[in-house]
């Protein structure tokens, strides 16, 4: 694998270490001026001044290596999407104009809608389709620079389905440059065929989906739609407690629309992360913050519901909840792959710095996956996984809106997507 030497750069911004940053340590990001990077066999291997470089390396050794112009650029890890339901089929089109007159998601929903009428076109998909649209959607995604992105099912709600759909995730995964986490979601609602005995499709959730998804070890993660209407606390943990005792680390949707107790619920199973949070308590979010879990904040699903309702962020960085951001990338409730846009709720809604939103956006988004270790941040040792931005310094990715921001995506210290 060839090195590659970035230089020219405006400025290099990114948090640091391998563990999420919480409170005032969310903001506290490094940027270093004038700086160059050298990518060595997949990995950072060199991030400060060129003569300090030169003097480690010997001039000579630097001349022939394969160099990147950062034309003034803005250097920042590449995104970290840590929640998104990418393998879908179909598309919910007519629902967006029903929401556009005035209906909302749960009317919607409630009509035999949303959710499940996505189940119904994935259930008829094959794995290959889930693929291949699964790459579309991949791609918008390093264009944007995203370099690491969770995958749920949850659009099969059967033992076949799920598998099918997480094996479209495997097989995506393999393909581009993206990579991909996947979770087991089969807890996302009750199929139509349970709707009378939802205790048997916990059952089947515990007792064959979760083994099976545990055994072909085609899911690291197990969440549940924890919802006041869809399961509640009770359920949640059951499931998730099945996930946990075959090894799928615990992580949930949790109080979207109503206070459902799922913050709690979070705390309690020590889960990496409680998700959404737009109606979540007090007491949530001081037991989220005694217990460490992250709030993956979905900004893009407030907007694109048009709630003008948006998590708690400042409550939860102040109570000293890590914080991080994802798309939520789903055909119902936020139909985007693009963390630009993202960052930019962000900052205008979500009322976070452009430093907090870096952080939430990389580092804290790579340790609720468990990354921590290996990427969301430009240090010596993680993976090379960089985005270029066309911006003079990291105030512009919130600044200059509604564009996208990324000129190169680095991906294991090769270029993934060059946009000029
Ligand atoms: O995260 N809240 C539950 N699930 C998704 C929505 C999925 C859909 O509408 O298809 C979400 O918003
Ligand atoms: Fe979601």
């Amino acid at each position: 694998m060839a090195d590659l030497l970035i230089e020219n750069l405006s400025e290099v911004a990114t948090p640091i270490g391998s563990t999420s940053c919480a409170g005032v340590h969310q903001r506290s990001i490094h940027r270093l001026e004038a700086s160059v990077v050298l990518c060595r066999a997949g990995s950072i291997s060199f991030v400060g001044t060129l003569a300090d470089l030169e003097r480690r390396e010997g001039p000579e050794a630097l001349t022939c290596l394969p160099r990147l112009d950062g034309g003034g650029g803005t250097l920042v890890p590449g995104f970290v999407d840590p929640h998104t339901h990418l393998p879908w089929a179909g598309s919910r089109e007519a629902e967006f104009a029903q929401r556009l007159a005035g209906k909302t998601y749960l009317e919607i929903a409630a009509a035999g809608g949303g959710i499940l009428s996505t189940v119904s076109a994935t259930r008829a998909a094959s794995e290959e389709d889930l693929c291949t649209s699964m790459l579309g959607r991949l791609g918008h995604m390093l264009r944007h620079g995203t370099t690491t992105a969770e995958a749920k099912s949850g659009y099969g709600l059967s033992l076949a389905d799920e598998l099918k759909q997480l094996r479209a995730i495997r097989s995506a995964s393999e393909t581009q440059a993206v990579d991909l986490v996947p979770t087991l979601l089969a807890a996302h609602e009750v199929p139509p065929e349970h709707r009378d005995r939802r205790s048997a499709y916990l059952d089947l959730i515990c007792k064959e989906i979760v083994p099976a998804v545990a055994e072909q070890q085609l899911a690291r993660f197990c969440d549940v739609f924890c919802e006041d209407g869809v399961f509640s606390p009770d359920e949640s943990r059951r499931v998730l407690e099945a996930g946990a005792s075959h090894g799928l680390a615990p992580r949930l949707h949790a109080d979207e629309f109503a206070d459902s107790g799922g913050a709690e619920l979070a705390a309690e199973l020590g889960a990496l992360s409680a998700d959404h949070l737009m109606a979540v308590s007090d007491a949530g979010i001081e037991a989220m913050a005694d217990t460490g879990v992250t709030a993956v904040l979905l900004p893009g699903t407030s907007f694109f519901l048009m709630k003008h309702t948006y998590a708690p962020a400042r409550r939860l960085i102040d109570a000293g909840v890590p914080v991080a951001l994802a798309t939520d990338c789903n055909p119902g409730s936020s139909y985007s792959e693009s963390m630009p846009m993202i960052l930019t709720l962000s900052v205008f809604e979500l009322g976070l710095s452009i430093e907090e939103s870096l952080t939430a956006a990389t580092l804290n988004a790579a340790c609720c996956l468990g990354l921590g270790e290996e990427i969301g941040s430009i240090e010596e040792g993680k993976r090379a996984d960089l985005v270029l931005l066309d911006a003079p310094n990291l105030l512009h990715l919130g600044y200059h809106y509604g564009v996208n921001p990324v000129r190169v995506v680095i991906k294991n210290g090769q270029v993934a997507h060059r946009a000029y």
